[in-house]
């Protein structure tokens, strides 16, 4: 097999429709040389008959990330269909919707540490439930939406979001010496299950087709998908604890 991730195995977290940055990760990767193993939440069921969708097979795994037995059985479960891991995306994002689309003042505490848990704190409990798979060269993955900035309805999404990019950089200082490495990918608004959750992404939606300067198509999730392999590649060997924007160039304008 050819490509840019020729021989390399893949952990692809956060399938769940074929309009996920997931799916356009994984059918990539797939077109590249590469060999996928999905991970699913909840229902597992969509999640098996979108894979069916991909270029090749792939098997699914089933991953809820604040499932602690989950994490533990990770490694043995992905051993069953590859030998080890070059690289592991984490592409998972939520929030109730308490924390969303203009209640930052009013979500409840409850509802906060669930957006955490499962947008933060979890791409450390997946690379931690990775590593026994991983060896120098390996690299983790991540989606984040600019977390530099307060926007309108993002909310407690956006403070789960700097605290992933922070978490990112943490990962790269201490998986670092093992020669592995963490960077994230800042994508523009793209249409997806999670983005339709928040109420008011049409902000986002407008503020992007008209300013940004490349352009940007809130349906075309190859752009961001493309970052992905590049940084789960060999051409970024000594690049960690980085975000690449993928955003149309919007992050670069002032106000
Ligand atoms: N869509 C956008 O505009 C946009 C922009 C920038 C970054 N992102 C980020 O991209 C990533 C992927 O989101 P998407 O837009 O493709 O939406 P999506 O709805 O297709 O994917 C989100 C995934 O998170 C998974 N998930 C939720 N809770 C989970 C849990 N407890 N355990 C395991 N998985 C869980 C869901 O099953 C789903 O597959 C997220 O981190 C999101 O914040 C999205």
């Amino acid at each position: 097999m050819s490509g840019l991730l020729a021989g390399k195995r893949l952990l692809v977290t956060g399938v769940i429709t074929d309009a996920s940055i997931a799916f356009s990760v994984a059918k990539l990767a797939q077109e590249n040389g590469a060999q996928v193993v999905l991970t699913g939440y909840g229902r597992l069921s969509l999640v098996e008959r979108i894979a069916k969708r991909l270029p090749e097979p792939a098997p699914v795994i089933e991953l809820d990330v604040t499932n602690p037995e989950h994490l533990a059985g990770l490694a043995d479960k992905v051993r069953e269909h590859v030998d080890g891991l070059d690289g592991v995306v984490h592409s998972i994002g939520f929030a109730p919707q308490s924390c969303l689309g203009g209640g930052f003042l009013d979500a409840p505490w409850e509802d906060v540490a669930t957006a955490l848990q499962v947008s933060t704190y979890s791409y450390k409990s997946l690379a931690v439930a990775a590593l026994p798979l991983m060896s120098a060269g390996s690299a983790v993955v991540g989606l984040t939406f600019d977390a530099t900035k307060a926007w309108p309805v993002y909310d407690w999404m956006g403070v789960a979001k700097a605290g992933l990019e922070s978490a990112s950089r943490y990962l790269a200082l201490h998986l670092g010496k093992q020669g592995i490495r963490s960077n994230l990918v800042s994508a523009g608004p793209l249409r997806t299950m999670a983005a339709k959750s928040i109420p008011g992404f049409e902000q986002f939606e407008d503020a992007w087709t008209e300013r940004a300067p490349l352009g940007w198509s809130l349906t075309d999730q190859e752009p961001a998908a493309r970052a992905c392999l590049a940084l789960l590649s060999d051409w970024f060997p000594a690049t960690t604890g980085e975000i690449v924007h993928v955003d149309g160039g919007y992050h670069a304008l002032g106000a």
